[in-house]
C-alpha cells in the first residue's frame, strides 16, 4: 500500500497523492461535497465534484458514514482556510469498509458511555490530543534521563516486597506462593543504582486504590530515577530540572494539541527552575492559616494539596515529613529523628502530587528496625538489606506519576483520560 500521511501533505502541493484514513464527516453543498479525512497524523478536506470524478465516486456521498475507512486520491492544493492548510481535489475514493452507525456522535455523551466506548473514543480530537501529549511526556522523561547519564534498568512486575505499605497491594497466585503486582520499582532501582550509579526504571505500577478520586488509578505508569551519592537536596535539584524539561518539551512539540485542549499555556511557560521548596511544617502552617481542618502530623488530602499548591504558580516541593506518614525506607533527618527526608512535588492548579521520593535509609541496623516497626516480613527483604552490607552509600530517588503529570499539562480534570485504557476500581473494560 502507499503510505503517505496527512502530517506531510505540504510535500505534495500541486501533485497527485493518495491518503489512507477514516471519514471524519461529510458535508454536501449541492453539486459539491466535502469529505473530512483523518488518518491519525492529521486531517484534510477532500473536495468531490462531478467534473473530477465518475458518477460512482460522486454518489459515495450517500454511502459513506462517519468512520468508514477509505483511501482518497487527488491533487493537493494549498488552502489556508481549510483544516490542515491544504485541501484535496478528489479523483478517486477506494472504500475499504462502510462503518456501521457510529455510536459516538457530535452530541453530548456522558463520561460513563464514553468510557464504555474508550476503544472508539480515543479517535476523537480531544482524546487524541491528550494521548499525543502523553507520548511527548514519556519521550521527554526518557530523553532527559538518557541525556544526563542515567541507564534504564527495569524492575520486575511480580514481586514479593511491599514497597509502599501493605494496604493497597494486589496479590496474585504465583505457583506455590503468593506475589504482588509491583507498587513501585524503587527497591530494585536501589540495587541497580549500586551497579550503575544513576539509573531509572519505567513501567506500570499497581495499587488497589479503593478511593474513587479523580487522581487515582489502580494501574498507572511511573518513571523512577535513583541515584547513588545523592542527598535530599541533590534529589530536589534533579526533580525540578526534570519537570521543567518535561513541560518545556510539551510546549515545544505539542502546540497544536495544547490548542485543541484550550490549555492556558502561559501557566506552563512559567514552569522554570527554581521551584519553591517548603518544609512540611511550613505547609502545615499555610493550611492552618487558610482555615483547613487538617490535623498536624497526617498526610495531606487532595483538598489540602490544592490549598498548598494554590500559593504558588510553579510546582512546590514539600520536604522533611513526619516519619510516621512516610514509608519504612525513608532516611531520617540527622538533627530530628521524627522527620523523614521525603520529598513530594505538588503540581500547580490543584493537580496534586506528581512526584514522591526522598533520601533512603542506608544504615543496616536502622533499616532492620524500621522493617520490624512496619510489620513487614524480614525474610522478604534479605536481598534489599544486602545493599546496606556491601558498600552502602547515601542515595536518593523519586517516582513521577505519568498520568498526573499529563493531567496537569493537558489541563484535564480527571486522570482517567490521560491513559489509553484506564483501570479503576469499577473499570476493567475495555
Ligand atoms: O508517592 P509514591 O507512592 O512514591 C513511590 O512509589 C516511591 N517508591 C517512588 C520512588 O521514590 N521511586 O508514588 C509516586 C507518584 C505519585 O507522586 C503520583 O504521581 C503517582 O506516583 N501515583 C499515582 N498515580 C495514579 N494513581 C495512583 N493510584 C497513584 N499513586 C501514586
Ligand atoms: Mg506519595
Amino acid at each position: 500500500m502507499e503510505n503517505t500521511y496527512l502530517s506531510g501533505i505540504a510535500d505534495y502541493e500541486d501533485q497527485e497523492a493518495t491518503f489512507n484514513g477514516w471519514v471524519y464527516n461529510t458535508r454536501s453543498v449541492g453539486k459539491i461535497w466535502f469529505l473530512i479525512l483523518r488518518d491519525g497524523t492529521g486531517m484534510t478536506q477532500c473536495v468531490v465534484t462531478r467534473d473530477n470524478t465518475t458518477d460512482d465516486i460522486f454518489n459515495l456521498e450517500k454511502t459513506l458514514t462517519q468512520e468508514s475507512s477509505v483511501s482518497v486520491t487527488g491533487v493537493v492544493k494549498k488552502e489556508p482556510r481549510s483544516v490542515g492548510g491544504h485541501e484535496m481535489l478528489v479523483k478517486n475514493i477506494v472504500v475499504h469498509q462502510v462503518a456501521e452507525k457510529y455510536p459516538i456522535t457530535p452530541k453530548e455523551h456522558g463520561t460513563s458511555f464514553l468510557m464504555d466506548h474508550r476503544h472508539l473514543w480515543i479517535r476523537s480530537k480531544k482524546q487524541h490530543a491528550i494521548l499525543k501529549i502523553r507520548h511527548q511526556v514519556v519521550k521527554a522523561c526518557r530523553n532527559f534521563l538518557d541525556n544526563n547519564g542515567f541507564i534504564l534498568i527495569d524492575a520486575p512486575i511480580f514481586t514479593a516486597n511491599a514497597c509502599e505499605g501493605t494496604s493497597n497491594l494486589f496479590a496474585v497466585d504465583y505457583f506455590e506462593r503468593s506475589a504482588y503486582l509491583t507498587q513501585s520499582g524503587q527497591l530494585y532501582s536501589e540495587a541497580t543504582a549500586a551497579s550503575f550509579g544513576k539509573v531509572y526504571c519505567f513501567g506500570p505500577t499497581f495499587r488497589a486504590e479503593k478511593s474513587k478520586t479523580r487522581r487515582h488509578l489502580t494501574e498507572f505508569w511511573m518513571v523512577e530515577p535513583e541515584m547513588a551519592y545523592y542527598n535530599l537536596d541533590d534529589n530536589m535539584n534533579l526533580a525540578e530540572q526534570f519537570v521543567e524539561y518535561i513541560v518545556q518539551s510539551c510546549l515545544k512539540y505539542c502546540q497544536p494539541e495544547l490548542k485543541t485542549l484550550e490549555r492556558d499555556i502561559s501557566k506552563l511557560e512559567n514552569i522554570k527552575v527554581p521551584f519553591p521548596r517548603i518544609t512540611y511544617d511550613e505547609a502545615a502552617k499555610t493550611l492552618e492559616d487558610q482555615g483547613s481542618d487538617f490535623a498536624y502530623g497526617s498526610d495531606f488530602g487532595g483538598t489540602d494539596e490544592t490549598i498548598i499548591s494554590d500559593q504558588y504558580d510553579k510546582p512546590v516541593m514539600v520536604h522533611h515529613w513526619p516519619a510516621e506518614v512516610k514509608a519504612f525506607y525513608m532516611k531520617r533527618d540527622a538533627e530530628n529523628d521524627n522527620l523523614a527526608l521525603g520529598l513530594d512535588m505538588l503540581a500547580p492548579e490543584g493537580y496534586g502530587e506528581i512526584i514522591g521520593g526522598g533520601q533512603r535509609e542506608d544504615d543496616l541496623a536502622t533499616l532492620e528496625s524500621r522493617i520490624k516497626e512496619h510489620d513487614l516480613d524480614m525474610k522478604d527483604f534479605g536481598w534489599y538489606l544486602d545493599l546496606r552490607k556491601y558498600g552502602s552509600v547515601p542515595h536518593s530517588g523519586f517516582g513521577l506519576g505519568i498520568e498526573r503529570t499529563v493531567a496537569w499539562i493537558t489541563g484535564i480534570k480527571h486522570i482517567r483520560e490521560t491513559i489509553p485504557f484506564p483501570r479503576t476500581i469499577y473499570r476493567l473494560d475495555p
